[in-house]
């Protein structure tokens, strides 16, 4: 519409004489109202009953992505960790791999002890357990009937158990009873558990120097890796695991920031189960992160709901099955927000989606052997069942 303010203004007057001079049909609040705003320009009004309601309306939507966005101006990095190289390749000896991290190598392996919170992530549960089988001597899992944010849940790996047969040697199994406080931050509820995680890996009687995994269930050390720490002498009390990060499947592949896992020598009384950072020292490329990796799309919608960043899902629609599903295939973020990052430049250069990636080569063993069974979690298929 060429001019097209002229012309929407003169209408404007036009509709205003005709209901000024004869209001008789019309009802006469309405034809007061558009009298009175008679002396405004449509575009004016437009401005005023559209565009600011939109305004607002955006940021309702896309205000946590300001913030977000903004990060770097209120946020500050953390220091920096120190980074130790990490040299592997199957064909070189242990005694030569310990000495390239200027390590020497011991008599006999430490023992080790992988100790995890359960919460349903069961396939992902069976590909870590197989990746560190042949180098674990004691898997110690504790689950909870309530969900970080005091939600009751399922024994998830009670009622699973039967696919873990090949481990119920090494297995040190507890459970413990949700507090099911209403309206506490879920990091509360987190803490509780993890303080009964420690009581457990007591219970599974570790000694002094016995290696213990502390990490989450969907954080895998590989297995050459725990191998490494179980054999070479002089290795750090503490270390933390620096993992390749993914989301949804091995497809998209985001950063190597993950760093939470760790890997300790145990020292009573003096060892706590922890998730956050306790110690500078990171060893490089040791293992995978596969966030959100579930075969079913009702497995989202539960983790979403049931752990400590529930806040993150501020509108319900965010749980709707077709949309989780299209999230996952694009490659997207399932709470709609921008990448947590300190720079202006880390954070543009990771938005919008995560590209695809075609290669799956040094990946877990058990994903490999098993094909079929984690086919959603290999490259090119990111549809899931609905389940
Ligand atoms: C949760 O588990 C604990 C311990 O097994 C049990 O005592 C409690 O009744 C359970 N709570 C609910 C709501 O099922």
């Amino acid at each position: 519409m060429p001019e097209g303010g002229y012309y929407s203004s003169k209408k404007t007057d036009d509709i205003c004489e005709n209901v000024c001079g004869q209001a008789s049909r019309m009802g006469v609040a309405i034809s007061r109202i558009l009298c009175i705003l008679r002396g405004f320009d449509l575009k004016a009004l437009l401005f005023l009953f559209m565009g600011i309601p939109l305004f607002f309306l955006g940021i309702y939507m896309h205000g946590q992505k300001i913030t977000y966005f903004l990060r770097p101006l209120w946020d500050s990095p953390p220091k920096p960790f120190n980074i130790i190289p990490h040299y592997y390749h199957e064909n070189v000896p242990m005694e030569s791999l310990c000495k390239l991290h200027g390590w020497g190598i011991r008599e006999t392996p430490r023992r080790v002890f992988d100790a995890v919170l359960f919460n349903n992530e069961v396939d992902v549960l069976s590909i870590r357990w197989k990746e560190l089988y042949p180098f674990v001597s004691e898997f110690v899992l504790l689950e909870s009937n309530s969900t970080f944010t005091g939600r009751i849940k399922p024994l998830f790996f009670a009622m699973n158990r039967d696919e873990f047969k090949f481990a119920e040697s090494k297995l040190t199994y507890g459970v413990v009873g949700g507090r099911f406080v209403k309206g506490e931050n879920p990091f509360v509820e987190e803490s509780y558990q993890r303080v009964a995680l420690d009581q457990l890996i007591k219970i599974a009687r570790i000694t002094n120097d016995d290696l213990l995994i502390m990490s989450d269930v969907d954080e895998i050390p590989s297995g050459h890796t725990i191998d490494l720490l179980r054999w070479c002498d002089k290795i750090p009390d503490k270390l933390h695991l620096q993992l390749r990060n993914y989301l949804y499947s091995f497809e998209f592949y985001l950063d190597d920031d993950s760093w939470r896992a760790s890997v300790h020598r145990y020292k009573h009384g003096k060892t706590r189960y922890a998730h956050f950072r306790q110690t500078d020292d990171l060893l490089a490329d040791s293992g995978w992160h596969c966030s959100f990796c579930f075969r079913y799309l009702s497995e989202f919608a539960f983790k979403m709901k049931a752990y400590s960043h529930v806040d993150r899902v501020r509108f319900p629609f965010y749980l709707k099955p077709s949309r989780i599903q299209d999230v996952i295939c694009r490659g997207a973020d399932l709470f709609d927000m921008l990448p947590e990052e300190y720079t202006f430049q880390k954070i543009i250069a990771k938005l919008g989606p995560i590209p695809s990636i075609y290669s799956a080569v040094h990946l877990p063993r058990y994903l490999l052997q098993n094909v079929e069974k984690f086919k959603y979690l290999l490259p090119g298929n990111c549809q899931r069942e609905t389940g």
